[in-house]
């Protein structure tokens, strides 16, 4: 009886074994061939570049991910693409693809401030993008920490001087700047400082000393090259105001100090204090009434360890560098940051163009941009100077914003009328608003 039933079960086992395997190698054979079959028919998503500042013709197919697309600048694909990505530097206001087929996904990429095509803060333009690059949390691909190579470089020691081996040196505050017309009054604030403590200014604007030789080149090719670090440290404070106002919009100049060891003095994106390593990781500009009332400050910490290295727990506090959860996740998600070693397929347009494809192939629905995605204080602000002190060109700034507004306004009129549009039609409109 007993052996009997055993076979039957062990029949009954190697039939459910056999089964078993029988179906896993069937859906192994169909996951497999799936994809096969769909690549054979699937021709290239076709994704258009729409900027004359291209002049060399363009035409690449490559694989994403799992996608394939073909990215080009030749207007003659217009019909057949299915995005068109803007440059935001590049744009030309009567230089739009219109009519606009229903397909067309229009794509921004703006990591820049507006002081090139001051229409793009306002949400009569931005309205019209489905999907963007830009330096804000809230868009698309955000940007904000393009410029901070990583973590490792905010805590690293390698740059770290401490304390006593900068008081040695006797240096405080470190000026590198060479754009010296900003809408965010940067020299003219400069400028009242210095009266108060010394600044060394190695750059173009307000020149006082020069940089050593071997470091001339570096400072605008590579912004975080060894050297150029190695000079930062001796350094106290660096000054670290944007060439612009907007929320989230933060270059080097914040992160290069902070990654040598230098406290900086920062002016620029409302929004900074969510994006520092610690909750007291550098002075603000606008925690000061004025320049003296900075100064004054300076001095103090100068000359006081504690205050001073207080600063730097991103350095000194080993057992929590960074305490700023908001800040790693960005670092851990973001897809994009500068990169001096240039590998190949990381530049900032071959990502932009790959997130595309991909986004093309994905089935969620887009949501129009708005000015979140790139919010821009209007009228510009600028540094506190002494006794309510305008910077120098701050009525040129406000004007040229006022421009873009009714740019924007215009564009959004031609948008919405759904035609192309000449540059004359373009400027005798803008003349009347
Ligand atoms: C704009 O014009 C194109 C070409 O005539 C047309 O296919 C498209 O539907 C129009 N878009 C809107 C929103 O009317
Ligand atoms: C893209 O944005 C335009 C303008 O806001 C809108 O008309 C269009 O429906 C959007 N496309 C998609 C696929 O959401
Ligand atoms: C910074 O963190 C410390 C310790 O967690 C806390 O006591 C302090 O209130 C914080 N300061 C600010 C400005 O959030
Ligand atoms: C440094 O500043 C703290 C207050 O933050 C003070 O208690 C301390 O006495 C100062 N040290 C020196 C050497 O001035």
């Amino acid at each position: 009886m007993r052996p009997w039933r055993n076979r039957h079960l062990s029949i009954a086992l190697h039939l459910i074994i056999w089964l078993t395997i029988l179906v896993i190698c069937w859906n192994i054979f169909r996951a497999g061939d799936k994809p096969r079959k769909d690549k054979a028919k699937d021709k290239p998503t076709e994704v258009l570049w729409w900027s004359s500042a291209m002049s060399w013709s363009y035409d690449e197919i490559r694989t994403c991910g799992i996608h394939k697309c073909r990215f080009t600048n030749n207007r003659q694909r217009l019909s057949q693409a299915m995005a068109v990505l803007f440059y935001g530097s590049n744009m030309k206001m009567h230089d739009f693809p219109l009519p606009r087929l229903p397909q067309h996904i229009w794509a921004l990429l703006h990591e820049e401030s507006p002081r090139n095509v001051p229409f793009v803060p306002f949400n009569e333009f931005l309205r019209h993008f489905n999907y963007t690059s830009t330096f804000s949390r809230h868009s698309d691909l955000p940007l904000t920490t393009q410029y901070l190579p990583g973590v490792s470089e905010l805590t690293t020691m390698k740059y770290f001087n401490d304390f006593y081996t900068k008081s040695f040196h006797f240096t405080h505050v470190i000026f590198l700047q060479s754009d010296c017309d900003t809408m965010s009054g940067r020299e003219d604030y400069v400028k009242e400082l210095i009266r108060h403590i010394r600044v060394d200014s190695y750059g173009k604007c307000l020149h006082n000393k020069d940089l050593p030789p071997s470091l001339q080149e570096d400072y605008l090719n590579r912004m975080y090259s060894t050297e150029l670090l190695n000079f930062f440290k001796h350094y106290k404070f660096m000054i670290a105001i944007e060439n612009g106002i907007c929320n989230d919009y933060i270059t080097e100049k914040f992160w290069r100090p902070l990654v040598a060891g230098v406290i900086p003095i920062y002016f620029g994106s409302p929004t900074i204090k969510d994006w520092q390593p610690q909750n007291k990781s550098a002075i603000y500009v606008d925690d000061f009434p004025n320049a003296a009332a900075l100064a004054e400050y300076l001095l103090f910490l100068a000359d006081n360890q504690t205050e001073y290295d207080s600063y730097r727990q991103h350095k000194l506090n080993s057992a929590n560098n960074i305490d700023n959860k908001r800040l790693i996740e960005n670092i851990m998600t973001r897809y994009y940051q500068i990169d001096e070693t240039q590998k190949e397929g990381s530049s900032l347009f071959q990502k932009f163009e790959c997130a595309m494809c991909q986004r093309l192939a994905s089935s969620e629905k887009y949501k129009s941009a708005d000015v979140r995605h790139y919010e821009c204080p209007l009228p510009p602000i600028h540094a506190p100077l002494s006794n309510k002190q305008e910077p120098h060109h701050a009525e040129d700034w406000r004007s040229m914003m006022e421009v873009g507004r009714c740019q924007a306004q215009l564009l959004d009129n031609f948008f919405q009328a759904n035609r192309s549009f000449t540059q004359e039609q373009f400027e005798q409109k803008l003349y009347e608003c």
